[in-house]
């Protein structure tokens, strides 16, 4: 697989997420009831409390930074960054329907922050940070930006094998294209997903390591044919890879994932296990 450029792999994500933002907000509420508890446990890691200052990378519709801003309360202010617009307008108009006035959302690049040295108490990030084309350079962007004895505490996607949720997919799309393992150091929804990825990146950039641990959890869909919609519609980094499917192996693709799917079924839900990574590291005094 050709290596592409940082300026390319920004380029990119920020026209696959700008892409899916309409779908977000379509989903959003099948989203938030899978993945809600991971904002209340980002916002424990990172010890937020009332009045603080606190950053998100990769806000994309408005979590975790959303309940960052409930805990920082009135006196505390809450920054949400991400590359694509089409995501903060969605993430903005939820903020506004949620009465929350101090919370802001801004287009960034979270590898080139332009905030200060020591401007936040906490920086917190759900599902960006392996998609960005230099991590060790955001990593020491985030040391630089915490105060000192200020927490980093961040989700990313743990092992393809503990994650069917996103693991069934893409084994069914290796049975109808090559689908390469992208070259070690590029983005990709397991690049961070091992021990000692991460939290080994924070603690070069001189930050204190917390925590690295796996977390387990279950996707609920009422059906397959959710699932099917639900990852068509939102998973940006698969709809490419499913376009280049002709119209007949697209649909045995589709045959194949609800069953293997199926079989997740617990009563009237499916529940497909998920497995998540979590990052909590602190600036030294
Ligand atoms: C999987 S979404 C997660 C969104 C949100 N945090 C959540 O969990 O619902 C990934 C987000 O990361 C953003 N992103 C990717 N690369 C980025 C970068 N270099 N800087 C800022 N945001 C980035 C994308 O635009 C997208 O909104």
């Amino acid at each position: 697989m050709a290596q592409m450029s940082p300026e390319e792999i920004i380029d990119q994500q920020r026209q696959d997420w700008s892409r899916v933002a309409p779908a977000w907000e379509k989903w959003d509420a099948l989203l938030h009831q899978n993945l809600s508890f991971l904002n209340h446990r980002l916002v424990g890691d990172a010890r937020i409390r009332p009045g603080q200052r606190v950053l998100d990378l990769g806000s994309g519709t408005g979590y975790p930074a959303i309940v960052a801003a409930d805990a920082v309360g009135n006196q505390g202010e809450v920054l949400g960054l991400d590359l694509s617009e089409e995501m903060l307008d969605r993430a903005k108009r939820k903020a506004y329907g949620l009465g929350l006035f101090n919370l802001d959302f801004r287009v960034a690049d979270a590898t080139h922050l332009s905030e200060g040295d020591g401007s936040f108490d906490a920086v917190i990030s759900r599902f960006c940070l392996m998609f960005l084309p230099d991590v060790p350079k955001a990593v020491a962007e985030i040391a630089r930006v915490l105060k000192p004895g200020g927490y980093l505490a961040a989700a990313v996607w743990s092992v393809p094998d503990q994650n069917p949720f996103i693991r069934i997919p893409m084994e069914v799309l290796r049975r109808f294209i090559d689908l390469p393992t992208p070259p070690p150091g590029q983005p990709g929804i397991f690049r961070l997903a091992k021990p000692g990825d991460l939290s080994g990146m924070a603690e070069q950039a001189g930050l204190q390591k917390l925590g690295d641990d796996e977390i387990q959890a279950d996707s609920f869909y009422d059906s397959a044919d959710t699932y099917w919609t639900n990852l068509l519609d939102m998973a940006a980094p698969l709809q490419p890879l499913f376009a280049k499917l002709s119209a007949k192996d697209r649909g045995e693709a589709e045959r194949q994932i609800k069953e293997a799917v199926e079989q997740f079924r617990k009563g009237e839900e499916i529940a497909l296990p998920m497995a998540i990574r979590i990052v909590v590291a602190r600036k030294p005094f």
